[in-house]
């Protein structure tokens, strides 16, 4: 039997030991594309029996062509960038990494928080350029009784809501999806939509990107929200309509957002650059020295599994371990 090859279709990682040191202990060679196009990627992924990818984007028609792959193992928690209707049309699983980083992410929420109230950047570029006075950062709020509201309450917010609390915040969430069970064990009140975009100091991004998430954060939107109120997003850019957010910060709809991710990254042209009132990370909130180590674990660890004939633990499309197994 050949050794089994495991295709890396793109790497932002310093090293890809740790996924290497899992893979070898199936005898399974890893083979890293030279550039992320979808052509370098073919040329490695073809004949791998499995494909491990982080943010290139994996289509129909490059799926079409994968001849023994078993299994795609996504680096990370979305899966939009995998056309998985192909997948599942290819029989092959995709997986994602549903938990290594989300201590990072909902500190980074947090972190994003507590910078647009204290303003903290604006406070420092201010400071640097020789300005050393309130009257520049005025006006800033209270935290304490102030609102945050979460829009979707999955993994990440379960863990931005009981931090929030702890600068004394009343946190609201809006899920159609998640049990009153849930809300009522983590002390968090479900909301509507509305209520959520009304009632809020503070919205925290942490849906999904899916069709009914794409521009959720839109016009119609920012206009319901309070004009002192600040937008977040640590989830993913097209949630959020850029070009409405600018429009809203400009007539004064809302205060300031803080953005760990855009619609186009890096967001060059984004109409969101280089304003004081917003504050943009490059995409890192997933980011620890630790987080990253987990995350290559997790992720060769399914691939693992389905090469060893194994459930993997976090299919995104387990019908097709089913009818293999039909
Ligand atoms: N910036 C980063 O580095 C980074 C890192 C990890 C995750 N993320 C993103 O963060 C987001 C949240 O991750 P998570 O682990 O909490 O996800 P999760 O899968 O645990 O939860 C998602 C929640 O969103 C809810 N939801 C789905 N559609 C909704 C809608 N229309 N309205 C309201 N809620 C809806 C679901 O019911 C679910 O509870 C995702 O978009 C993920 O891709 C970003």
């Amino acid at each position: 039997m050949p050794p089994l090859l495991v295709a890396v279709a793109d790497s932002p990682f310093p090293t890809l030991d740790p996924a290497r040191e899992v893979l070898s202990r199936i005898g399974a060679e890893l083979r890293l594309a030279p550039e992320p196009t979808p052509e370098a990627i073919l040329r490695v992924a073809t004949d791998a029996d499995a494909l491990l990818v982080t943010y290139a984007k994996i289509t129909a028609e490059m799926i079409q062509t994968l001849a023994r792959c078993r299994i795609i193992s996504r680096f990370g928690i979305g899966v939009d960038n995998v056309d998985v209707a192909a997948a599942t049309g290819a029989r092959i699983v995709v997986t994602k990494v549903p938990d290594y980083c989300i201590d990072e992410v909902s500190d980074h929420a947090l972190a994003l928080l507590l910078s647009l109230a204290r303003k903290i950047p604006f406070a420092n570029a201010q400071v640097h350029a020789g300005r050393w006075e309130m009257a520049a950062v005025v006006p800033i709020h209270r935290l304490r009784g102030s609102v945050l509201g979460l829009a979707g309450f999955g993994r990440i917010p379960r863990l931005v809501a009981p931090k929030a609390k702890a600068f004394g915040l009343r946190v609201v969430a809006h899920d159609p999806y998640v049990s009153p069970e849930m809300f009522t064990r983590a002390g968090v009140e479900a909301v509507d939509f509305p209520q959520l975009l009304k009632m809020s100091d503070y919205v925290s991004v942490h849906t999904p990107l899916v069709p009914a998430t794409r521009g959720m954060f839109g016009a119609d939107a920012f206009r319901q929200m309070k004009p002192t109120a600040y937008l977040i997003n640590t989830a993913r850019g097209p949630i959020v309509d850029e070009l409405a957010l600018a429009r809203a910060l400009d007539a004064g709809q809302l205060a300031g957002a803080a953005l760990d991710v855009m619609a186009q990254e890096p967001p060059v042209g984004s109409p969101l650059v280089g304003r004081g009132n917003v504050i943009l990370t490059p995409h890192t909130s997933f980011y620890s020295e630790e987080s990253l180590v987990d995350l290559q674990v997790k992720a060769a660890e399914e691939v693992m599994r389905v090469l060893t004939g194994q459930a993997p633990r976090n299919p995104v499309n387990p019908e097709v371990l089913q009818q293999r197994t039909a």
